[in-house]
């Protein structure tokens, strides 16, 4: 999808009018909601502003720039627009099959024979909580009637309303069509057309508001210490523009424990391999970190 660009196909030309017209709307929404959106990727920008300039009915992206400086509103509705938190349970079925079948297993094996009998897990981005309950799952299904073995789970999310939502633990019953039916049966109650976390996967996830660009923190602060066994970030990178690539990565990196897995999106895996990160399996999006 294209910004509306009036002189022709040219795209070099194309580019420099969309890096101008996206310069002129961030200082437009720096200036009145104080917020800075320089740092997500220019397509994502241009595709969200394409996205406003349609549903304003603009024919050019100067009319909707000058919208923008008129309608405090719709710089608030444009911000808004750029908070994507579609999620999903089990969303990526070939990393939940390697976290399931190898990974998971291997560190249980691990913590089992360290001092620190707990799995830990940072959802680093969890939206509405669905990728941690879908860990939980996991997790509770391989720690089972085993003694001398827990796991906790830290999720995270700068947003409070998705933070609200993932506490909640209720969702809609089609959100469960990627569930088996024995996992939808036993991990939730369903009333009507809504369905429930079962406390006992809930009591193992301390969720939990925290931005990954917040200044001086490493870690989340609910888990103290971080020292993490598997980072799940997906579906966010791709979002922002390299340097805050970089600035996230560096955070997840100073909280894995050694050793331990980092899992993205599925087309994220580029972006978290140019920084000495390994695939363990092909197409996984799971990550070990070689040693420097
Ligand atoms: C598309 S959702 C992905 C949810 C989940 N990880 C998944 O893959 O299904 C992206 C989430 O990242 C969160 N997010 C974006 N920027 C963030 C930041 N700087 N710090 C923490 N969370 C952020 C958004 O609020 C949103 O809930």
């Amino acid at each position: 999808m294209f910004l509306l660009y009036p002189a022709g196909d040219d795209e070099s030309l194309r580019g420099a009018y969309v890096r101008t017209i996206i310069r002129q709307c961030t200082e437009t929404i720096l200036q009145s909601q104080g917020i800075d959106i320089s740092k997500y990727e220019i397509s994502f920008l241009e595709s969200s502003l394409q996205k406003r300039m349609n549903e304003n009915g603009c024919d050019s992206a100067e009319e909707y720039c000058a919208l923008l400086e008129r309608d405090r509103k719709e710089c608030t509705t444009f911000v808004d627009a750029l908070q994507i938190s579609y999620s999903l349970f089990f969303r990526n079925p070939l990393t939940c099959a390697v976290l399931e079948r190898m990974v998971l297993p291997a560190v249980a094996l691990q913590r089992k024979s360290s001092r620190r009998h707990e799995i830990r897990v940072w959802s680093a981005a969890c939206a509405g909580g669905e990728e941690a309950y879908s860990l939980a799952i996991l997790l509770e299904e391989l720690v089972a009637g085993k003694e001398n073995i827990a796991y906790r789970i830290f999720a995270t999310d700068q947003s409070d309303v998705q933070i609200d939502k993932a506490r909640s633990g209720e969702y809609a019953a089609t959100a469960l069509n990627n569930l088996t039916l024995k996992r939808a049966g036993e991990w939730f109650t369903r009333r009507g057309d809504t369905c429930t976390v079962r406390s006992e996967l809930q009591k193992h996830i301390e969720f939990s508001t925290f931005d990954l660009f917040s200044d001086g923190i490493g870690c989340p602060p609910a888990s103290i210490f971080g020292d993490f066994d598997l980072v799940v970030c997906a579906n966010l990178l791709f979002y922002y523009q390299e340097p805050f690539r970089d600035t996230i990565l560096a955070k997840i990196g100073h909280c894995l424990t050694a050793g331990g897995y980092l899992v993205t999106g599925e087309t994220e895996r580029d972006i978290v391999m140019r920084h000495r990160y390994q695939e363990l399996y092909p197409q996984s999006a799971i990550f070990t970190r070689s040693t420097p």
